[in-house]
């Protein structure tokens, strides 16, 4: 079938063949198809959606575009963490070390901040001299030496799903189930690990705000991977409001280092426990969510995983002191204080805002080739729930100018709701997809 009769199919709503789909698709992989022909496939897609059968087929030739690793040495149980993507969500960089020190290997698999969310990977890059681009064999001596390991994306493994990505991202086309869901399981299933724990957001900040949608992804999900052998569980997680009290790649590894040391914000603590446990009995080293989350509690309490992430920044070169001393970390020269029009209680933080707001002041990409700065970003001084003052301070901008500050300052305040009462508290982890009770 020519690629024009493809995407022509595909535009009608009509079914296409694994065979003409996996066809259209190595043809763009060899250069015989154009990036304009897969940019208006991928837009028929979003519209059309893809059937069970082109859903696999697709996961399949990404998976099949590069190299699968594997684990099945004897060694623990290998298991990652995928987010479909959110605001001051710094999860990862607590629990890679967490699970780790419980006993797991975590090769952990990361990406750049998109769009309005943040990414792990620039998370990482604040901390002085640490490298995400280890070979895979410098990849597997880390793991083997601490336990997890933290890469970006490498040409080796699914390299099809950057390449598609980096069309969806300029075509508005991120936001379709089945294209997210075949991204992130042929990534998965190539990692070669042995058990899936991923964290759908719902709300404001997510790609996909809609309850129901977030939860048809989730059920995508852990489905696509269970039909290509890998045992998933999927948790749906709030961005209703950004995760934790600051947004920007330096306020956020500082954030995560105070989880990691027993302190920090208590909605950071209960999801990486939450999904935590679930990556425990996913990969069998426990049966009972409860008692797993325990256990990493009292694991968290203990300092091993500090320890650990400390060993972690070391191996991969960065410097380990910024772990004990995180005023070692970059920091923006200038603050601007976002304050409150009237007294009541803050109502609504509203995470895509901030998050654009946060791309603005320089910790994300307006442009693929941008440089991000690690040391600016937003601190929520007062978080949704709490009572504040006409004039008190909610948002604390960190930015390089004045000018920056200020530019930033009215998305933020535009992201800023204030009521006389708590609203009711939504649910921060909403529901499981996947194996178990
Ligand atoms: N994360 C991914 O890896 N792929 C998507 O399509 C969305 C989020």
């Amino acid at each position: 079938m020519l690629p024009v009769e493809v995407i022509e199919r595909k535009r009608d709503g009509a079914e296409l063949s694994p065979r003409d789909l996996t066809d259209f698709l190595d043809g763009f992989t060899r250069g015989d198809v154009g990036d304009y022909q897969v940019a208006a496939f991928l837009m028929a897609v979003y519209y059309r959606g893809l059937s069970d059968a082109e859903l696999l087929a697709l996961t399949r030739t990404i998976l099949g575009s590069g190299r699968t690793l594997s684990f099945d040495d004897g060694g623990p149980p290998a298991v990652d963490k995928h987010s479909t993507g959110g605001v001051g969500d710094k999860v990862s960089l607590v629990l890679a070390p967490l699970l780790a020190e419980a006993g797991l290997r975590v090769p952990m698999m990361s990406g750049r901040g998109l769009g309005h969310s943040g990414g792990t990977l620039d998370k990482l890059a604040a901390i002085p001299g640490f490298r995400t681009d280890l070979g895979l064999a410098e990849f597997r001596d880390v793991l083997a030496e601490v336990g997890c390991a933290m890469i970006g994306q490498t040409p080796e493994i699914a390299p099809l799903d950057g390449r598609l990505y980096a069309l969806r991202d300029v075509t508005a086309t991120v936001p379709s189930i089945p294209l997210i869901a075949a991204s992130i399981v042929a990534k998965k299933v190539a990692e070669g690990i042995g058990a899936l724990v991923l964290d759908v957001k719902f709300g404001a900040g997510a790609f996909l705000p809609d309850r129901e949608d977030a939860l048809r992804l989730a059920e995508t999900l852990v489905g696509l991977a269970g039909r290509l052998g890998l045992p998933a569980t999927a948790l749906l997680t709030s961005m209703e409001a950004p995760l934790g009290a600051t947004v920007g790649n330096a306020l956020e590894v500082r954030e995560a280092v105070a989880c990691l040391r027993g302190e920090g914000p208590g909605d950071l603590r209960t999801v990486t426990l939450a999904l935590g446990s679930e990556a425990l009995v996913a990969a069998g080293a426990a049966t009972d969510p409860d008692a797993a989350g325990a256990r990493l509690s009292r694991l968290l309490d203990g300092g091993g995983p500090l320890a650990r992430f400390r060993r972690l920044v070391e191996a991969q070169g960065g410097d380990p002191r910024v772990v004990d001393d995180p005023d070692g970390l970059p920091a923006a020269s200038f603050r601007h204080e976002v304050r409150a029009t009237r007294s009541g209680v803050v109502s609504r933080l509203d995470a895509r805002a901030l998050g654009w707001a946060a791309v603005e002041l320089g910790a994300g990409r307006r442009r693929i080739e941008d440089e991000v700065d690690p040391s600016v970003g937003l601190e929520i001084v007062t978080p949704v729930g709490a009572g504040v003052e006409a004039g008190g301070v909610v948002v604390r901008i960190h930015a390089r100018t004045e000018e920056e500050a200020g530019r930033a300052a009215g998305r933020v305040a535009g992201a800023i709701e204030i009521a006389d009462e708590a609203p009711p508290p939504g649910p921060l982890v909403w529901r499981k997809v996947g194996a178990g009770p």
